[in-house]
């Protein structure tokens, strides 16, 4: 906190429990992060929040499904987000909670506000309600939500409303006004159109009923108006209609079920039932709480009053009424300022409908992050840590999503389109221009920037070149060095994140081509001013780098920070302290300068990578008569152009496992093979990696090295004597002792089992829970570690390494279905 430097607060949706994170959470998360970087390095005093969002009849039901009280399940899940933004660098200065106790004791406080400014009063109502969103629909109770398409349920409540129709006016009026910007136009025009209701059903009235004074055909702006003699229609400005009473009050507790924040005293007493708050206003009210909102701590007050009112909400398009309605509201009611600005980013595709964690549709960050991490990196830096992994590959993903992505549009992911921009824009863009360069100064000039150049302008300096070197045309480069560093800065500020990318891109390319033209390679050294223009060539490019560099920092963390030491000027974090990141002049890099060691930035990924990562997201499904094993995206992530290498010394797409020079598993996935499969005291990984545990079960013969389906032919009865179901893991633990195996405990829908699984290398216990997997449910019981093991589950067993990736289910499906 600090007085005298212009703050900036922002912050992410705080994310549903009910399943773990997926891209489309990344994406969000990532653009918060790069806009707190880029306000950082500008001096702002920054704070960027994020967290969870645990209550709701969703969560409840969630956690009931999982079989564990929603306190646990939210602390699992709860935990996987935040375990994540720590895995990708992510720079949150806090991680708010719903079901923290500063949080409840805030919303409680907001509530009895509201409620003692007479806002809040008990109603009954009977309405139509989704229970995925959380909200009440205006369609007949069993239809489709008109958001989210899933079928609503009737519910009659004593509720608690909020009186959001008196608020219809003044939010019209702040949103056109502009006191409350809302980010992009589009979604703007939406909330607008949503507060208004259809002001233009009078264009369908007749002259008498809007009484008018003859009976020739009304000229639009006279129909309004006569409505709005009449009180049909309302104003908000010039021309600007609305239909009074359009915005319903808002039921703002609930006493169906109990996961949730109590309403507060005195409000509680004049309920018949116990109720909670409302999801939403719970929700929204963190954005305070996290800061210290309802604390009576001195210092928590002066952080709330210091921070408060955002000055950025980032959110995606929607939940846009959430923020743009029905929040600014609340904050309206109980006489708090409202957020500077709302922005709504659109969504991130994958098979070509919302990635979502309800359709399953999703990829996982944790993908990315493994497949670039150690595939790209780790086969390049075979002593490279895990973090250091982790933030590599998290670069790329951040460079992707906001390269691939206009902001406020949607965009579709695919595993090929990110192999194809980082190979395009980060291997062969810039981290070759970077390599390129550094060599050659290495080689000509001792690694040392050279003395002179610096003391020419920029136009100067380029021709100088061009006198050297009468071919070359200096002037696009010359142009973009001078007018590129402030054209990126407003795009920054602007929020236009994709076209920044893409002209510094251009600067690579640009600066790519001035070193091919200039060729300083070809120009003899024993000519005079010869070593002069080499020199002068190389600085440019040194300094095109230092500027690119410095401009693709809140990007790129990760990578910018080896560039920089590798340009000799040290430690990035200290450098953009410094405010020496914003130093985009030309001539900044000063002579003298002495490279540090180097190293490359960015590895060529192969496009066997995209089959990795498939495989990764889509472990192989329980065979189905007559298709064994079709992957669940095979259509949209079609197999690459040339074959997977398999040859594990191929360094991109060799198994995890091998590339990393890590020994294999020696257990088979399911704890009770080796009973069955095994009758040696060790079983041996090659054996598990050669049919998979479902194979080997089934052919009931001894297993040779060699794919599935090379094993003898069986009959369908053979296979009807394995019985396999559908089941969610409902606790997974690790075992004292075992670092291989996990104990985890099933729901079969009827029964629950425990089964022990030599998983434990590959999958955490937080990865497992809630899943829902296919066990093989008629094994003979095995004993391990003194534990009985009842049943096994079903994996893939990829590549050398047997990584075992577990078959699961794209769609709801029932526990304790048989697959058949
Ligand atoms: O709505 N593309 O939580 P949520 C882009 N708890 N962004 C996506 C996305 C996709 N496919 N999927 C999710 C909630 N997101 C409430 C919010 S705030 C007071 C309460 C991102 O888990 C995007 O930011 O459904 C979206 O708005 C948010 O996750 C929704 O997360
Ligand atoms: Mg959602």
């Amino acid at each position: 906190m600090s007085a005298d430097r212009k703050k900036f607060y922002l912050t992410t949706p705080i994310y549903y429990v009910n399943a773990r994170p997926h891209i489309g959470h990344a994406y969000t998360t990532i653009v918060a992060d790069v806009l707190a970087r880029r306000h950082s390095l500008l001096g702002d005093d920054t704070f960027f929040l994020t967290g969870t969002d645990e209550h709701g009849q969703k969560i409840e039901r969630s956690a009931a499904a999982a079989g564990i009280a929603p306190q646990q399940f939210a602390d699992q899940v709860s935990k996987s987000f935040e375990d994540l933004w720590k895995r990708m660098g992510i720079t949150n200065n806090a991680y708010i909670r719903t079901t923290d106790e500063k949080h409840k004791r805030g919303v409680q406080k907001l509530f009895a506000e509201l409620h003692a400014r007479g806002f809040i009063e008990l109603k009954a109502y009977t309405g139509t309600y989704c229970v995925s969103d959380e909200t009440f629909v205006d369609v007949p109770a069993g239809a489709p939500c008109p958001d989210c398409g899933r079928i609503t349920e009737i519910v009659t409540e004593e509720n608690f409303f909020f009186k959001l129709s008196e608020f219809q006016l003044p939010l019209l009026q702040l949103i056109e006004s502009g006191k409350l910007k809302i980010e992009n136009e589009a979604r703007r025009n939406e909330v607008l159109s949503f507060l208004r209701g259809n002001w233009q059903y009078v264009l369908e009235l007749s002259n008498e009923e809007l009484g008018a004074p003859h009976n020739e055909p009304l000229e639009v702006l006279e129909a309004f108006d006569l409505a709005f003699k009449k009180g049909l229609l309302g104003k908000f400005g010039e021309n600007l209609y609305y239909v009074p009473g359009a915005l319903k009050d808002l039921s703002v507790s609930r006493s169906s079920f109990t996961w949730g924040i109590p309403v507060p005293e005195p409000a509680a007493s004049e309920a018949k039932q116990k109720h909670v708050i409302y999801v939403w206003l719970d929700a929204l009210a963190n954005y305070m709480t996290a800061i210290g909102y309802g604390s009576t701590d001195a210092d928590e007050e002066k952080k709330f009053k210091h921070y408060w009112p955002a000055d950025l909400h980032l959110v995606g398009k929607e939940i846009i009424r959430f923020h743009c309605v029905y929040w600014p509201a609340f904050l309206l009611a109980a006489d708090l300022p409202l957020p500077k600005a709302i922005t709504a980013h659109g969504w991130l595709l994958f098979d070509n409908s919302k990635m979502s964690k309800s359709k399953g549709n999703i990829v996982r960050t944790e993908t990315i992050l493994d497949s670039f991490g150690d595939h790209v990196y780790g086969s390049q830096f075979p002593n490279s840590t895990k973090p250091e992994r982790d933030l590599f590959a998290t670069d790329v993903l951040r460079y992707f999503l906001l390269r691939e992505i206009p902001f406020g549009q949607d965009g579709s992911f695919s595993f090929e389109a990110l192999i194809t921009r980082y190979n395009a824009d980060l291997a062969n863009g810039y981290g070759n221009l970077v390599s390129r360069t550094f060599s050659m100064l290495h080689k000509y000039c001792q690694g040392t920037i050279s003395e002179g150049p610096p003391e020419q302008t920029l136009s100067e300096l380029l021709t100088d070149l061009e006198d050297l070197t009468p071919k070359y045309d200096a002037n696009e480069i010359r142009s973009l060095m001078e007018s590129l560093p402030s054209v990126a800065s407003e795009l920054l500020d602007k929020g236009d994140l994709a076209t920044w990318l893409k002209s510094t891109a251009i600067m690579v390319s640009t600066t790519d081509q001035m070193l091919t033209g200039l060729a300083p390679w070809k120009i003899d050294l024993q000519q005079p001013d010869g070593m002069r223009a080499v020199e002068q060539t190389l600085y440019c490019a040194a300094e095109s780098i230092r500027i690119i560099t410095a401009l693709l920092h809140p990007i790129l963390p990760a990578a910018t920070a080896k560039v920089w030491a590798q340009l000799g000027l040290g430690d990035i974090e200290v450098a953009a302290r410094n405010r020496e990141l914003n130093n985009l002049q030309w001539g900044g890099l000063k002579p003298g300068t002495k490279l540090g060691a180097l190293t490359p930035i960015f590895p060529r990924a192969d496009k066997g990578l995209v089959q990795i990562m498939t495989d990764m997201e889509n472990p192989t499904p329980a065979p189905t008569e007559g298709r064994p094993e079709t992957p669940l995206k095979a259509a949209t992530t079609p197999a690459p152009a040339q074959p997977v290498p398999t040859d594990s010394t191929h360094p991109a797409a060799a198994p995890r496992t091998s590339s990393l020079g890590e020994p294999a598993g020696t257990l088979p996935v399911g704890g009770s093979a080796s009973t069955t499969t095994h009758n040696g005291p060790t079983p041996s990984h090659t054996e598990a990696t050669a049919s998979g545990p479902f194979a080997s079960v089934a052919s009931q013969t001894p297993i040779t090295a060699g794919p599935a389906d090379a094993s003898p032919a069986i009959t369908i009865d053979d296979f009807a004597k394995i019985e396999l179901r559908v089941a969610q893991i409902i606790v997974a633990e690790r075992i004292p002792k075992a670092d291989k195996l996990l104990r985890l405990e099933v729901d079969l829908g009827h029964e629950k089992r425990q089964i022990l699984s030599g998983i434990a290398e590959w999958y955490t216990p937080e990865d497992l829970i809630g899943r829902r997997i296919v066990v093989i449910t008629n094994l003979a019981p095995r004993k391990m570690r003194g534990l009985e093991s009842h049943g096994m589950l079903l994996a893939a067993s990829e590549g050398d390494g047997g990584k075992p990736v577990l078959a699961t289910f794209g769609e709801e499906i029932a526990l304790g279905s048989r697959l058949k």
